[in-house]
């Protein structure tokens, strides 16, 4: 018998996820972002449920590579653009669009000798400070591109630093708009929290959007608003089973540490699943589990391969019950990763892309 944890990535979800980014945002064409090996789903395992994207955003070479193994002839966005002068050439022979975000990548394209000439999406920094051109030298980035042989088409884009808060993202449509009002080509301005929250605003400015962490089931803004409140459902499913039953009495501890003791007598289930497998360690008594779809509460220390599960309200629990730790169980409760994560002090994209190589992955 095989250790019991599987994860399943839900293909009709991701699909659904996908239209609702659309709904968001009607007019614009959608870039899936599926970097990080599609935030931890995988390029090949998530395909099928993003295949009606417009096109694909990815971080490296080896991410387009796969997209064409899968026989994907659409768009595919190297997102920071070229690492080293050889990539150039590769990214004609796959027929990528990429990004241009600092000079040096403007000097490999003018040395570059090419008979096929390269599209580009021209990065702005207008105000988060990571990548691309400030306002100021944007004009003469887009003028030195546009006098280069080797390249075709420029299309413009920046990302939004604060569009799943306050802050939101005017400041940054305002510095993006002042400078490239003027200038002809494609603008791609937006991720998950910027189309879900800000979608009127970037109507009729946005020729693509760039949403990554909604297309997988998980709240750009938790936990101010909910995956369900959104309209997204999860993309993946963690689930194992409870491989051990303890009893417990008052003043008994539990795991490592000893930093969770019972305060009369009650049962716990040990679930196979730790934080070798993906689940995050710094998740404390009270981090929410579902056993046979019922809610129950983590309870001590995450270790390796196991966490200790509070089987209180769930009496009717024993050997080889279901434990999910984020997704949809069996009866159709769901448990969003987003709490998961918030009770470790992070967010749901961290526990997609760790979800460890020894955890076997099923597609549905
Ligand atoms: C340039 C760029 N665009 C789009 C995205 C997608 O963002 P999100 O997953 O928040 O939708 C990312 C993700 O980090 C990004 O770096």
């Amino acid at each position: 018998m095989p250790r019991p944890i599987l994860a399943t990535i839900h293909t009709p979800a991701l699909a659904h996820n996908l239209a609702r980014v659309r709904h968001a945002a009607p007019d614009a064409r959608v870039w899936a972002v599926v970097k990080a090996n599609a935030y931890g789903h995988g390029i090949e395992r998530a395909f099928e449920g993003l295949r009606s994207a417009d096109g694909f955003a990815v971080l490296d070479l080896d991410e387009a590579r796969r997209l064409r193994a899968l026989d994907w002839r659409g768009p595919i966005l190297l997102l920071e653009g070229c690492f080293d002068a050889r990539d150039l050439e590769l990214c004609s022979r796959l027929g990528l669009w990429h990004g241009v975000h600092c000079t040096e990548q403007i000097d490999m394209l003018a040395a570059h000798k090419t008979q096929l000439a390269h599209r580009v999406f021209l990065k702005m920094n207008s105000g988060m400070n990571r990548l691309g051109f400030t306002p100021e030298r944007f004009r003469a980035a887009w003028t030195r591109l546009n006098a280069l042989l080797q390249v075709e088409e420029i299309s413009l884009m920046t990302h939004f630093s604060d569009a799943d808060g306050p802050k939101g993202i005017a400041h940054q449509m305002a510095a993006f708009d002042a400078v490239t009002h003027d200038l002809p080509g494609e603008r791609s301005l937006s991720n998950s929290a910027g189309v879900l929250r800000h979608g009127k605003a970037l109507a009729e400015r946005s020729d693509w959007v760039r949403p990554g962490i909604a297309v997988y089931g998980s709240a750009p803004d938790f936990p101010l608003n909910s995956a369900a409140a959104w309209g997204l459902q999860p993309g993946m499913t963690l689930a194992s089973k409870i491989i051990g039953i303890q009893q417990l009495v008052a003043g008994d501890t539990v795991g490592y540490g000893s930093s969770f003791t019972a305060d009369g007598p009650m049962r716990i289930g040990v679930v196979a699943c730790g934080y070798a497998d993906g689940y995050p360690r710094h998740c404390s008594t009270g981090t929410p589990v579902l056993i046979n779809g019922v809610r129950c509460r983590m309870v001590g220390r995450v270790s390796m391969d196991m966490i200790t599960v509070d089987l209180t309200p769930v009496p009717a629990a024993g050997m080889g019950s279901e434990a999910t730790l984020w997704g949809r169980s069996s009866t159709g409760e769901i448990l969003p990763i987003d709490e998961v994560a918030h009770s470790a002090g992070t967010v749901g994209y961290e526990l997609m892309c760790a979800l460890a190589q020894r955890v076997p992955v099923v597609v549905e």
